[in-house]
């Protein structure tokens, strides 16, 4: 046979299983999709909104083939609890792209582990030891020191004669907050000096980070075509050195802290610590621990920033919200004392802002992809072993059968009705929910919550000048998580005594 007639009944075959695959199946309804590519060439960039207006024409539960592999995308209360609750264990495996394979060593981490028992172990690791209450307490003034050098930065920048009136870049300083919040809890070190320079560890983190973007994505397209894969080959190279480096820097901080332990004959708090501490009492590999603590950077950095930044725009567009807030504040932390957690309880609508802000823009709005490890039955269709399934938790929140005037920024409707958002709600579910449901979202609830506080108690927002609030570009950028599209740009105006603007430091 010539290799074109080998080639051709290989094609064939492929495609016949496809078909057969399809019909043996009552799968989901969806746009019809095209011979080789699928859908792929309907999809629009910004994917959760594009699913949405699907979801309008065919129905709450909809296939969408990505070249030849099917993902399920589901957008409603009820099937979300189907997906997340009912058929949780079927539907726990993850899809893991060639990139994020070889990032987690085929699923060596938590993020990209497939469900079984190296999965369970690692998330009792999580719940128990790591993200316990008594570390996410004892980590705290690591969360206060971050926040109020945020202030410090926030107010060095606007009141600089040149800035005076002018609007401050707000996602620079939410970055750095999260950026230096999470490095510190998990690598135990804060990798940027006090004037705001990075040191060569920091500036390595971030070159590892920033390059594994970009190898990973310069492959989405022949993830979805296996066999179009061989013009777009793995940068083999390119990932193993990425890799070594990550173990290189990863391994040198923790002899740093393994020795620092020997010297000081006591662990500290931070995960690198308990981790290394706790390798033999649940075997856990290099590789693991290894994986773990870059998970920690990859799902807890911009997912921070990014809410504080919507939360920020609606303030600014909703400024009777914005000055409530304040009067909360204002009243019971009054105007000699900055905020701290301590008064979370106290504080009942900034906690509902918070909330609000989460609910109209989720930073994961299709959460991460889970895959089914079993043919499924959802809605009455089928799921077929080794599709991938996504809750569109940002559609749900939205969704006017189930909240009033839904897209109104109004934090008082968690006074109107108390709704969990930590997955035992299915209306609200910016973390997931079910045994894959987001394992930092109380570290998370409370980093936002404090960094929202923080702004608001400090400063006044508005938009720059001659921008109206009605004009502000509330679209979102395409990605997994979702920045907005126009970076926010705000005046800051301040509002308390100017020494309570300085950054209250503490070194653990
Ligand atoms: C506002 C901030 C955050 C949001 C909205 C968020 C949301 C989510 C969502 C939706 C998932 C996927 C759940 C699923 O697959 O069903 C997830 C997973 C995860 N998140 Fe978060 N997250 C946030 C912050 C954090 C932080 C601060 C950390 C850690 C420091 C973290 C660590 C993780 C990890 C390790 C996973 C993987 C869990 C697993 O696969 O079992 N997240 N998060």
């Amino acid at each position: 046979m010539t290799l074109p007639l080998v080639l051709a009944s290989i094609i064939f075959i492929f495609l016949a299983y496809k078909l057969h695959q399809r019909l043996r199946f009552k799968l989901p309804p969806g746009p019809r999709p095209w011979p080789i590519v699928g859908n792929l060439h309907h999809i629009k960039p910004v994917k959760f909104r594009c699913f949405a207006e699907w979801a309008q024409t065919y129905g709450p539960i909809i296939s969408v083939w990505f070249g030849s592999s099917l993902d399920i995308i589901v957008s409603n209360t009820e099937l979300a609890k189907q997906v997340l609750k009912e058929h949780d264990q079927q539907l726990a495996d993850r899809y893991r792209s060639r990139a994020s394979a070889r990032f987690s060593r085929d699923g060596q981490d938590l993020i990209w582990a497939d469900y079984g028992p190296h999965y369970v172990k690692v998330r009792k690791v999580c719940t128990l030891e790591l993200f316990s209450s008594k570390r996410l307490e004892a980590l705290r003034p690591i969360r206060e020191d971050e926040v109020t050098a945020m202030v410090e930065s926030i107010f060095n920048d606007c009141t600089a004669l040149q800035n005076n009136g002018k609007s401050v870049l707000v996602r620079k300083h939410l970055g750095s907050v999260a950026f230096n919040n999470i490095t510190r809890l998990a690598f135990g070190k804060r990798f940027v000096n006090s004037e705001g320079v990075m040191d060569k560890q920091g500036d390595e983190l971030k070159a590892i980070v920033s390059t594994g973007v970009k190898i990973g994505g310069s492959l989405t397209m022949a993830e979805h075509i296996p066999w179009l894969r061989w013009m777009f080959p793995l940068k083999e190279e390119a990932f193993t050195k990425n890799g070594d480096r990550r173990d290189r820097l990863s391994r040198a901080i923790m002899e740093e802290h393994t020795l620092a332990r020997q010297n000081s004959g006591g662990a500290k708090q931070h995960f690198v610590d308990a981790l290394l501490t706790l390798q033999d009492k649940y075997d856990l590999s290099e590789d693991t621990i290894i994986g773990l603590l870059w998970d920690m950077i990859t799902a807890g950095t911009d997912t921070t920033a990014i809410t504080v930044e919507w939360a920020m725009a609606e303030l600014i567009k909703n400024p009777r919200v914005q000055q409530k807030a304040q009067e909360e504040l204002d009243r019971v932390i009054g105007f000699e004392r900055v905020m701290t957690e301590s008064d979370f309880s106290n504080l009942p609508y900034l906690q509902s802002v918070a909330k609000e802000g989460l609910r109209l823009h989720p930073p994961t709005p299709l959460m991460l992809p889970h895959r089914a490890n079993a043919n499924v039955k959802i809605g009455g269709y089928d799921i077929p072993k080794g599709s991938n399934v996504h809750v569109n938790v940002w559609a749900i929140a939205r969704d006017p059968k189930v909240w009033k005037d839904p897209l109104e920024f109004r934090p008082e409707r968690f006074f109107e009705e108390d709704v969990d958002m930590k997955g035992h709600d299915f209306r609200l579910l910016p973390f997931g929910a079910g045994r894959r449901v987001c394992p930092g979202a109380q570290l998370a609830i409370n980093l936002v919550t404090s960094m929202l506080g923080h702004l608001l108690h400090h400063f006044t927002w508005t938009p720059p000048e001659g921008v109206k609030p009605e004009d502000m570009d509330m679209s979102e950028n395409p990605g997994l998580v979702t920045y907005m599209r126009t970076p926010l740009q705000a005046v800051a105006i301040p509002r308390l005594p100017s020494q309570l603007y300085k950054r209250v430091a503490v070194d653990i």
